[in-house]
């Protein structure tokens, strides 16, 4: 070995930290066989515009082979791919394609729970003394018969299903159709550890890792304080985060990711900056965790969509700020999101109202793309993407949403106040399908799609935004290769700036000597600053034409460049 000193990398980031994710929901992204149902050869063929937007990671929703009650989220088979999305082989060209691309493929771990149609539940359930018998949460009825304790699955209803044959009951924290696996089991942590390494050798790049934070169980199963009308509580709070899970996910890590170059998210209900640093980084369990504080910010009880609160913007970027600071902190990575297949639309979601959806499209994707951490993109987030506001329930297809509706009516609020929660909260607007183009059915199927195409996709396809110079789909393919061109963008320190302004969302990025200064107004009227902020910046990029240091138009956002 020489004395001297290796010339420093150019950036000492991994890969998954320089590139851009994006969320695909398999079902709703491309139909290749007319059955109305996406599917993995949809997804082949249309690579390229992924490639185009300069992601690197796709993140499919569980393709596994599934009876659908919760699309997919319930798992029969980890080992083999739905028919009606494909084959294994499919998989298999899927990643191969994808990697001749340098895109890698993300799969979804759904580890908490299988579907109660899984092979290693169907033998769960024969005996108290099968081989299995252990690899569930089961447990006796109180005296009376009734559910061991009073807690309520996250979809509604107790979180306990009552098994005929075994004459006991199983824990399920969301539907009964998904019983929770039981990880105090060796075998169980080893079953889903082989399933893990499976993908692994396949090529992944990653994997999603599925309601987390609720696979370990308190020692005892105890009755809580009900928090509705209905005498139950929320499964949340009494096994969320129990002491002990990050040893089984310190476990997990060791024997899933060492001497690979995969990366990790989990899904972290619960997990708040505060936490971060036992979660993410070296001393960590995941590469990132999605928190739910910024998506939670106006829904203070998750069980209640027809209750929600204001927020500030303060609050808004205190998210970022806190988050950003412990991930770094913790020597780990933040993942930048403002949607997913769980969520409403952004628009809808950070800024309601009537104004310009174009505009407030382009201000969000600004935000997101040059935030410091890896970027995901939500399907049609890209292509600015509203809520649908179907009229009835009957018109929904998501079992939560349909749940949610009926919790809301059980507390006593009216078919009104239910459905205006349904059409703020409601999962299936991040699930209707890809509008391609103009077509019937938007291009998405020659089929019947089997979740209704929103009526904007004449308007708002891929095809038509693609032609217009001033679309959401143009200014997302701009600030892509922006991000790409600037490695402040992606490596540079973040500071919040003007921490009391009530409109602007601001803050600088900076590596060496490069920094630009992004700021982004959240209303829909003018906003002004100091323009001393940006006094010797140039403007590099703006959503409205002839930007004005010192003031931003409706949700304008700008981005300075410092000149030397
Ligand atoms: C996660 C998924 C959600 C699913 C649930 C149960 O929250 O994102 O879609 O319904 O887990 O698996
Ligand atoms: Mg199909």
């Amino acid at each position: 070995m020489s004395g001297s000193v290796e010339p420093q990398s150019e950036s000492a980031l991994k890969w998954w930290q320089k590139t851009i994710a994006y969320e695909i929901y398999v079902k709703s992204y491309k139909d290749s066989d007319g059955d109305g149902t996406g599917d993995l050869n949809g997804i082949t063929s249309e690579l390229d515009h992924l490639k185009e937007l300069g992601v690197g990671a796709v993140w499919l929703t569980p393709c596994y082979a599934s009876p659908q009650a919760d699309n997919g989220y319930d798992i029969a088979d980890y080992y083999s791919i739905d028919p009606a999305y494909g084959t294994m082989e499919d998989m298999d060209t899927l990643i191969a394609e994808a990697k001749a691309r340098d895109i890698r493929i993300v799969m979804d771990l759904v580890f908490n729970h299988t579907s109660n149609e899984n092979e290693w539940f169907i033998e769960s359930r024969q005996s108290k003394d099968n081989d299995k018998s252990d690899w569930y949460i089961w447990a006796d009825p109180k005296e009376d018969g009734s559910a061991p304790t009073n807690w309520r699955s996250i979809f509604g209803g107790s979180a306990w299903e009552f098994d005929e044959g075994r004459g006991q009951y199983y824990l399920h924290t969301f539907l009964p159709e998904q019983p929770d696996l039981n990880w105090a089991n060796p075998e169980v942590r080893k079953a889903v550890t082989d399933v893990a390494g499976f993908w692994v050798d396949k090529g992944v790049g990653g994997f999603r890792m599925d309601a987390i934070t609720y696979i370990k169980k308190p020692e005892i199963f105890a009755d809580g304080e009900p928090d509705a009308g209905d005498g139950m509580v929320g499964i949340h709070s009494m096994t969320a985060n129990t002491d002990g899970i990050l040893d089984y996910l310190h476990e997990f890590k060791a024997s899933v990711q060492e001497g690979t170059d995969i990366f990790t998210v989990g899904e972290a209900n619960g997990v708040s900056a505060a936490d971060l640093d036992k979660w993410v980084g070296d001393d960590g369990v995941f590469d990132m965790v999605f928190e739910f504080g910024l998506v939670n910010i106006d829904l203070p009880d998750e069980n209640n969509w027809c209750e929600t609160r204001d927020w500030s913007l303060q609050e808004f970027r205190s998210f970022f700020k806190d988050s950003l600071a412990a991930a770094d902190g913790a020597g780990g990575w933040f993942p930048v999101f403002l949607e997913n297949h769980d969520q409403p639309r952004s628009i809808d979601h950070y800024l309601p109202g009537n104004g310009d959806r174009t505009a407030r499209g382009k201000a969000l994707a600004t935000l997101l793309l040059t935030m410091r951490g890896t970027p995901f993109i939500m399907q049609g987030e890209e292509l600015g993407y509203v809520n649908v506001d179907w009229p009835s329930i009957d018109d929904y297809n998501d079992i939560s949403t349909k749940n949610h509706y009926e919790f809301a009516l059980g507390e006593g609020y009216s078919e009104e106040e239910a459905m205006d929660g349904v059409h703020h909260f409601s999962r299936d607007s991040a699930r209707t399908p890809v509008q391609w183009d103009a077509s019937e059915n938007a291009g998405f199927t020659t089929g019947k799609p089997w979740l209704p195409v929103y009526p904007d996709y004449t308007v708002y396809n891929r095809e038509s935004e693609k032609a217009d110079p001033d679309s959401v789909l143009n200014f997302y393919l701009t600030l892509s290769k922006l991000r790409r061109a600037l490695p402040e963008l992606t490596d540079g320190d973040y500071e919040e700036i003007m921490p009391d302004n009530q409109n602007i969302v601001a803050y600088t990025r900076s590596k060496g000597n490069a920094k630009v200064t992004v700021l982004i107004n959240f209303t829909d009227g003018e906003a002004e600053y100091d323009p001393g902020y940006v006094k010797d910046g140039k403007c590099i990029m703006s959503t409205c034409s002839g930007e004005k240091k010192g003031i931003l138009r409706p949700y304008e956002a700008v981005i300075y460049e410092e000149q030397p």
